[in-house]
Order: C-alpha cells, then structure tokens, then sequence
C-alpha cells in the first residue's frame, strides 16, 4: 500500500507568494499546483463555506514554535497531555524534509486570511490484520487554546482525511476522543467522521485509565 503524500501547494483563495511555503498545502476547496507549478486536482471537502484553515508541512523556521507549543501544552492536563516529558522537535529530522513517511506524518494548521499558524495535525498507521489493505491511518489535533471553537478543528480533521483518502489506499480514516473531550467529539461529526463506540480503559492520562470514543471515516463516505 502507498503511503505517500502528493506535494501541493496553494493558489487562487490561498495565500500571497510572500506567505506560500514550499510542500504540503492543503485548502478546502482551493484550486492547488504540484510543486512543478501543474495544476492538480484540489483537495476538496464538501462544505461550500470559504475555507479558513489550511495545511501545509512543517519547515524548521516552524521548529521553535512548535517546541513552546508544547511547553506551553505539557502539564496542563489537557486531553492530549499524557507524556512524562514534553517531546521537542527532532531538528536533525526535520533539516532532511517534511514530517511525514509512509508510516505517520504532522502538519500545521494554518489560518488562510494572515497565514498565522493555529496547531498541528498528525497521523500514524495502524492495522487490523497483516495484509495491506487492512492498513488505516489514526489521527489526532492540537490547536492553541485561542484558536479553538472557531471551527479550525473540525475544517482541519475534515481536510485531512480528504487528504489522507486522496493520496493513500486506506478505506479507513480513524480519531479516538476521550468520552469527557465534548469539543473533539462534535469537531469530527461536522468533519463527517461517524461514532463508532467506546474503547473502555483504552487510554492512560492523568492518574488514571480513561474511556474513549472512536470515530472514522470510510472511503466510500470521503464525499458524504
Ligand atoms: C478538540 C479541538 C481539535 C476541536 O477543534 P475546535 O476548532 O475547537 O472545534 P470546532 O470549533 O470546530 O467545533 C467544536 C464544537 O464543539 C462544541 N463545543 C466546544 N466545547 C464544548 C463543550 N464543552 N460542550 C459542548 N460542546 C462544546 C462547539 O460549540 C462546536 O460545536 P458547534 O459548531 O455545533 O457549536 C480543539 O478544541 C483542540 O485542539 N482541543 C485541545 C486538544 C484536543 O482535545 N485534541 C483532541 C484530542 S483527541
């Protein structure tokens, strides 16, 4: 199964040349280029409202940014608050290209109108047997406590798994919340993910095992 992303990047409602960066853009329902300037087929998603947010690849002048994000983010027992220490950015990593391979990937999420970062998304792959079409990718988002309940989490889960069917063969986009997360939970209804149960104790945070409640995506829903 390709795991690969295709490089795109914006024009038409997308940002000036100045605010453009080279790689992965994403807008709902902006017309994209390849990277050698061909025009490609956009990634769409079926709401008809201009787009607000937009993805795009980490860069390293992205780097520290992301660091006090997550300085920021880490002991405030939020609902994404679960590692011991705080992971910083792997800059050696990043130096080499995007963050994104076959097997998980993040991007910022980018407010369209001033080009001003507002969070990340990321994926990784998980499989349900051993062949490669059983293979799904999981997802996950953090946006800046300013910038949510805006509606950029749910454009942004929306645009992703757009993306991610667009571009990879899986039949399965997935998101777990913890059943206390409201926001998430409503987030990936407007973005088109269905409630698909309760993983019970599934997930250590805080002291204790929490509930969670999964959602997904399937391909044949991509445009539902
Ligand atoms: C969860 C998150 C991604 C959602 O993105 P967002 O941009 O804030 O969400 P949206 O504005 O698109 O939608 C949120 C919806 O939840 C509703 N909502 C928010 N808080 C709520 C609450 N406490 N109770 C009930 N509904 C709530 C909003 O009203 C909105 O629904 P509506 O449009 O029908 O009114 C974002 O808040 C975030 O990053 N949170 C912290 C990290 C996190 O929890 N990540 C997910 C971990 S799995």
């Amino acid at each position: 199964m390709e795991g690969q992303l295709a490089l795109v990047e914006p024009i038409g409602s997308s940002p000036t040349a100045a605010e453009a960066r080279p790689g992965l853009c994403l807008t709902a329902g902006a017309e994209t280029r390849t990277e050698s300037g061909t025009v490609c087929d956009a990634v769409t998603t079926t709401s008809t409202s201009t787009p607000r947010v937009r993805l795009r690849d980490v860069t390293l002048d992205d780097a520290d940014l992301l660091d006090a994000w997550t300085r920021d983010a880490h002991g405030d027992r939020g609902f994404n608050d679960m590692s011991p220490e705080p992971r910083m950015v792997n800059r050696d990593a990043l130096a080499k290209g995007p963050l994104r391979d076959e097997n998980n990937g993040r991007l910022i999420v980018e407010r369209v109108a001033d080009g001003a970062p507002v969070g990340t998304v990321g994926w990784h792959k998980v499989r349900y047997g051993p062949n490669p079409e059983s293979e799904a990718w999981n997802i996950g988002i953090e946006l800046v406590p300013a910038m949510r309940s805006r509606g950029y989490g749910t454009e942004a889960q929306r645009l992703l798994a757009d993306h991610l069917f667009e571009t990879t063969n899986v039949n399965r986009v997935e998101a777990a919340t913890d059943v206390d997360n409201v926001a998430e939970q409503r987030a990936l209804e407007k973005a088109g993910y269905r409630r698909e149960g309760i993983a019970r104790g599934a997930q250590y945070r805080a002291g204790a095992y929490h509930d969670l409640v999964t959602y997904a995506r399937l391909r044949e829903e991509s445009q539902a």
